[in-house]
């Protein structure tokens, strides 16, 4: 029959968070076997005198103290124990007095000399190794915040020293203060059935798996939202939001951003931004001329684009934390006005897009081959294909890839995107069509094909992490452009769009071989272009700012 002791090291008898816990892991281990014994020790209502290091233990009543306390019954017990479970919540950054007061007296149960361990770790052996080697320790504890780095480092040090690097096993559940919220049982009932399904393994096994840890480990909300959860709930107001001159920390915030933006990254700009914090209800602007960002807090100028956000926000996208672009998406904030201000800020914030290698294949620079202008450059082969492959595949085919093939020599290396290779590609199975089947074709082969083919292309640079224009258009919208999703999403739309246009382009060439047309079947589809492209300059300022108001 297994003997299990329960030590409840939490100062709050009855209402202990930690031992909600504790007690579902019991259950866990009554579950696997019935039978199991469980003493359970409440550390705080017991008279536990704190050790006095006279020693008598290890010298003249070896393997016994001079106190006769609680402890005494207690140490007997933590003897016979096969499994010891150490429930106490982490009180600054250890564990709580009453367990340190239990733990410091078992010193009895050691005896005075000093091993080396190896490793640079030193310890006192057991008197009894048997008995105490055997023993299983299990260390179940709640903390307040919602991290166990650099808050149970040292309680696990503690344990690794006591009981042996890795041979006890833990459920630290972090954000411990959710438990006493019912509210909340939707987040916390799971995570006790999982303490349940630990203490089940653990009877089973002496070990709980890896998934069942992982699963354990997990905070129960997001840390902002812990955060402010928590913060907000003492209802006592934060002293430290005040600075010297009775305003809030969000202006000390805002001079700290102020310092961290480079006006420099738009030397031409000449802007108001607006952040209105919609949580402390303050207004701050930045006002962006001549290569230079100046703070108001009052007095304020006309705005050219405002950001309404909560200060948390700000404060997590600042700190890398989430996404800009995403954030923006996801409503958590909302931008109105000039989106390319926005833009800028951005990129003055975070500078030059900084990613690793891997990323960086996949990125474009900014140089004057990814311009616009350039774009209209790769369009030259298709003009041409549709211009005059009816007439002689010779130009309609061979000049198109000759084009091509000299703007792609001239690109070369990171600057040539996907458009241009996809171009290149197109022209050479063309041109290797007319060689192996001749140049004989009738209705505008050729053009046909080329429509398929754009439809095709654009409709595949969709799935692609860059669609096919923002390799082009993110020349005006900074460095940071292809890591922002709004921009992104922005241009995927559009070659939704011009993949459908270039789809009936193919459609209406198909039907004018039917008319009287069909000389020009080629060419009048092009004029559906014309409104696309009008199209295109409006949906690309107009998508951002609709996607970045307000709900
Ligand atoms: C004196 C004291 C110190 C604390 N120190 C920490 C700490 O260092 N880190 C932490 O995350 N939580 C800390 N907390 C929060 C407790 O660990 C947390 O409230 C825990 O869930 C309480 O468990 P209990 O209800 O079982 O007593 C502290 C609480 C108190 C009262």
């Amino acid at each position: 029959m297994r003997k299990v002791l329960l030590l409840n090291g939490s100062h709050k008898s009855g209402k202990s968070f930690t031992m909600i816990i504790a007690e579902q892991f019991v259950s866990g281990l009554l579950e696997f076997d019935p039978d199991t014994v469980i003493q359970t020790v409440d550390l705080i209502q017991k008279n536990i005198n704190a050790c006095t290091g006279c020693h008598t233990c290890w010298t003249t009543t070896p393997g016994e103290c001079i106190f006769q306390d609680d402890m005494t019954e207690l140490f007997h017990q933590y003897e016979e124990a096969d499994i010891v479970i150490w429930a106490t919540p982490l009180y600054h950054y250890g564990i709580s007095s009453a367990m340190k007061k239990f733990m410091e007296r078992t010193q009895p149960a050691l005896l005075p000399f000093i091993d080396n361990e190896g490793g640079g770790t030193y310890g006192h052996p057991f008197r009894n190794p048997e008995k105490m080697n055997k023993k299983k320790h299990v260390l179940i504890s709640t903390c307040g915040f919602p991290s166990t780095k650099n808050n149970y480092e040292g309680v696990e040090e503690q344990f690794n020293n006591l009981f042996g690097k890795d041979k006890w096993e833990k459920i630290i559940c972090v954000e411990g203060e959710l438990l006493g919220i019912h509210q909340l049982d939707n987040l916390t009932g799971p995570y006790l059935d999982l303490v349940k399904i630990a203490g089940k393994e653990y009877g089973e096994n002496l070990s709980i798996s890896p998934t069942v840890k992982e699963g354990l480990s997990k905070p129960f909300v997001e840390t902002p939202t812990y955060l402010q959860t928590t913060n907000l709930s003492w209802g006592v107001d934060d002293t430290r939001m005040k600075d010297s001159d009775g305003g809030l920390i969000a202006w000390n915030y805002m001079k700290e951003v102020q310092t961290a933006f480079n006006p420099k990254v738009r030397p031409k700009m000449n802007a108001v931004l607006q952040i209105d914090f919609t949580d402390i209800k303050e207004r701050y602007q930045f006002v962006i001329k001549d290569e230079t960002c100046t703070l108001l807090r009052n007095d304020f100028a006309r705005e050219t684009a405002a950001i309404s956000i909560n200060l948390t926000t700000l404060e997590r996208i600042l700190e890398g934390k989430i996404d800009a672009a995403q954030s923006l998406l996801e409503k958590k904030y909302a931008v109105t006005g000039d989106m390319r201000v926005f833009n800028a800020f951005l990129d003055g914030l975070f500078g030059p897009v900084n990613l690793s290698a891997d990323k960086k294949k996949r990125l474009v620079p900014i140089s004057f081959k990814n311009t616009p202008y350039w774009f209209f450059l790769a369009l030259c082969p298709w003009l041409f294909c549709f211009l005059f492959a009816e007439y002689s595949p010779l130009i309609g085919v061979v000049v198109p890839l000759m084009i091509s093939g000299v703007l792609c020599s001239i690109k070369r290396g990171p600057d040539l995107v996907y458009f241009e290779r996809a171009t290149l590609l197109t022209f050479s199975l063309l041109g290797l069509a007319v060689v192996t089947f001749g140049s004989d074709y009738q209705g505008n082969t050729f053009a046909i094909i080329g429509y398929f083919a754009l439809a095709l292309i654009w409709a595949i640079s969709t799935l692609k992490t860059i669609p096919l224009t923002a390799d082009y258009t993110h020349y005006f919208n900074g460095r940071n452009a292809l890591k922002n999703v709004l921009f992104l999403r922005t241009n995927r739309l559009l070659c939704y769009v011009w993949s459908l246009v270039f789809l009936a382009q193919a459609g209406i060439t198909l039907w004018l071989n039917t008319t009287v047309l069909i000389n020009f079947a080629a060419i009048i589809p092009i004029l559906l272009s014309v409104p696309t492209f009008v199209f295109s300059l409006w949906f690309l300022k107009w998508y951002p700012t609709d996607a970045a108001k307000p709900k």
